[in-house]
């Protein structure tokens, strides 16, 4: 069965707008593979610890000892089987809510997302492509280092498609939010077209 992992870091959960493009993504999604199934990691409620000394030893052991099927993987694992990811997450501070770093590092397990090599890390996650959908109070202008960041993360995971939607300018006073937002929706249907 087709899996597809939405990342949620709406952190303002049913206010947010940023959600409202996901939930635009994700019915078209459902609606183009009706047998899918959609799997959600809620980063408002995950309460995810950031990886501290005592973590990474104990990650760094259970890497050596190849103890793939450890809780301590889940959320690698999950990541590395979605056979497509969607992430939703507001622009804050020029990047995205901290919650989503932390849960980039629990997904980044050496031996389950990617691996090393004399030539570089090779990607080991199945996902072809990793959707990006996010609103800014302000304009964004080139200026989105978590969607770059991102980016990043899927091209080390071996994710070669990288594909964004966007609304712009919705704290700026004098502009129609709401109208922004519905045409950010309708990017976000095509991009799961
Ligand atoms: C903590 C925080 C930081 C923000 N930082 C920025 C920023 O750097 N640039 C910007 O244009 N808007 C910024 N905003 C405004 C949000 O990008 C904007 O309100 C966005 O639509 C919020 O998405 P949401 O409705 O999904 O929560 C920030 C908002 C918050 C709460």
């Amino acid at each position: 069965m087709r899996k597809l992992l939405f990342v949620n870091a709406c952190m303002r959960g049913e206010e947010s707008r940023t959600r409202k493009l996901c939930e635009a993504f994700l019915e078209t999604y459902r609606r183009k593979h009706p047998d899918c199934q959609v799997e959600e990691v809620d980063l408002s409620r995950q309460e995810l610890r950031p990886y501290d000394l005592g973590m990474l030893a104990e990650r760094d052991r259970l890497i050596g000892e190849e103890a793939w099927d450890d809780g301590i993987f889940a959320l690698a694992r999950q990541f590395a089987q979605a056979d497509d990811i969607v992430v939703g997450a507001p622009y804050w501070d020029l990047s995205f809510p901290a919650a989503l770093k932390i849960y980039v590092e629990h997904i980044m397990a050496c031996g389950i997302c990617f691996y090393y090599t004399e030539e570089g890390p090779k990607g080991m996650a199945r996902a072809q492509t990793m959707y990006y959908l996010t609103t800014g109070g302000g304009f964004i202008e080139g200026q989105n280092f978590g969607a770059e960041y991102m980016r990043g993360i899927a091209r080390m995971c071996g994710i070669p498609q990288f594909q964004e939607a966007r609304a712009e300018g919705l704290d700026i006073i004098g502009m129609d939010a709401d109208a922004l937002v519905a045409e950010a929706c309708q990017r976000a249907a095509a991009l799961a077209e």
